[in-house]
């Protein structure tokens, strides 16, 4: 049996200036998952918010908070996100060099955790962190921007995630990150993926609840 899908809207294409309504919307909508993007000018070259923004909004708002960190030795600010309400705290493996003490660390602070994956970053990354993962995020572009080009080549590295999960942990979710719309995710749920970042392709297009429809029914094509 395979997850069912869920969609992420990352809020790095939404309005900063009206973060409140944009999750108010959202929720209303019908979404449960929201995408945060936190990056701090070293792992990636921009910058975005921190604990204190994701902290005042959690209270204001009932959505799953998927918190996507492009920050440099990240186990430096876990306890921060979680105290901010981070829901699913994801880290990059080329930024945590001791990334099992890292994964041990947000799960006891009681957050569900996720290990990303650069598009050139070998699978072999997590293998071994498998069983003790709820979710393995593999970008699809290289992290930073919103509305960039879906890298192919990483179709084939999902289907070998999923291959790899069946024996050992067959309920983790697979997240997708980059370029994803309703053109290729049909394609990607048939290689095993079944959470959906995006950006781009969601805010530029409301009513929020007939773009969750597009992608939802896009998705069992
Ligand atoms: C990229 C971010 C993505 C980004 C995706 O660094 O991790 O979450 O917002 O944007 P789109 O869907 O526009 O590619
Ligand atoms: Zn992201």
């Amino acid at each position: 049996m395979s997850n069912p899908v869920i969609l992420s809207p990352s809020l790095l294409s939404s309005d900063f200036g009206r973060l409140a309504e944009e999750l108010a919307a959202l929720e209303a909508a019908g979404l449960k998952w929201v995408h945060w993007d936190v990056m701090d000018g070293h792992f990636v070259p921009n910058i975005t918010f921190g604990p204190p923004v994701i902290k005042s909004l959690r209270e204001r708002s009932k959505l799953f908070f998927d918190v996507h960190l492009m920050i440099e030795k990240p186990e430096r600010y876990l306890a921060e996100f979680v105290d901010a309400g981070a829901d699913m705290l994801g880290v990059h493996a080329e930024a945590s060099v001791h990334l099992e003490r890292t994964v041990s660390e947000i799960k006891r602070l009681g957050a569900k955790a996720c290990v990303t994956l650069n598009p050139h970053t070998p699978l072999s990354m997590v293998e071994y962190l498998l069983p003790d993962l709820d979710m393995v995020l593999i970008m699809s572009v290289n992290p930073g921007f919103g509305g960039q080009k879906f890298l192919d080549f990483t179709m084939d590295k999902i289907e070998q995630l999923a291959a790899m999960k069946a024996g050992v942990n067959p309920s983790m979710h697979i997240q997708v990150d980059g370029g994803v719309t309703p053109d290729n995710i049909a394609e990607l749920t048939r290689r095993g993926a079944d959470v959906f970042v995006s950006g781009s392709a969601f805010f530029n297009y409301p009513p929020y609840d007939q773009r969750l429809k597009t992608f939802m029914d896009a998705a069992q094509d």
